[in-house]
């Protein structure tokens, strides 16, 4: 299953990112791909204020990883944040026990690039990929608004997140 969102703002796919917070539980993973600078840090961010995490988050391009704590349902759970960006196999990663991160069921975990990651993972997950998306006839005349544009394509093969996407659907999300 497929959900394409178009969004204007970075502002508007903050809004997705909180919507989806509503969705998630302990032991969901989504990968988040798609072109440098296409949203996927600005989306997380709107997921943490979401999850009432505090303080603001950013890519863990050094670090690979960030943990946030917050706690949902009466249930203190943690948010990993991943960033695989130019680490292209899993023996690159360095040891840092990333494992034990990315597999802790009791997490929600994102994971930016680390496509290679996705055949390793046994559970089921979410890809969310952003794209830049061009198409109004007059982005010469409004160049700044169209570098705006994304389309945020959420793909689910497994009824789990299939499920959960239909509610995303069903949501107001703007
Ligand atoms: N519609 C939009 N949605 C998201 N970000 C947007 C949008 N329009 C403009 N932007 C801007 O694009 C940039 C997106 O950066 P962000 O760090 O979220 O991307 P990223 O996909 O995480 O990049 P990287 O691959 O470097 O980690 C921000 O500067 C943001 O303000
Ligand atoms: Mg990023």
């Amino acid at each position: 299953m497929k959900l394409e969102i178009l969004t204007s703002s970075p502002e508007d796919t903050k809004r997705i990112g909180r919507s989806l917070s509503q969705l998630l539980s302990q032991g969901d993973i989504i990968f988040f791909l798609g072109e440098l600078g296409g949203g996927k840090t600005t989306f997380i961010s709107g997921t943490a204020e979401g999850l009432n995490i505090k303080g603001n988050v950013t890519s863990p391009s050094f670090t690979l990883i960030n943990i946030y704590d917050f706690v949902k349902g009466g249930i203190k759970t943690r948010l990993v944040h991943c960033d695989l960006y130019r680490i292209d196999s899993f023996k690159d990663i360095p040891d840092i026990g990333i494992e034990e991160y990315i597999y802790d069921t009791k997490s929600v975990v994102f994971v930016e690039w680390g496509c290679f990651l996705k055949e390793k993972i046994s559970r089921d997950y979410l890809e969310i990929k952003f794209e830049y998306f061009f198409e109004d006839l007059d982005a010469e005349d409004n160049p700044e608004a169209m570098n705006q544009k994304r389309k945020i394509i959420f793909s689910a093969e497994n009824s789990y997140w299939k499920q959960k996407l239909e509610l995303l659907k069903s949501m107001k999300l703007f």
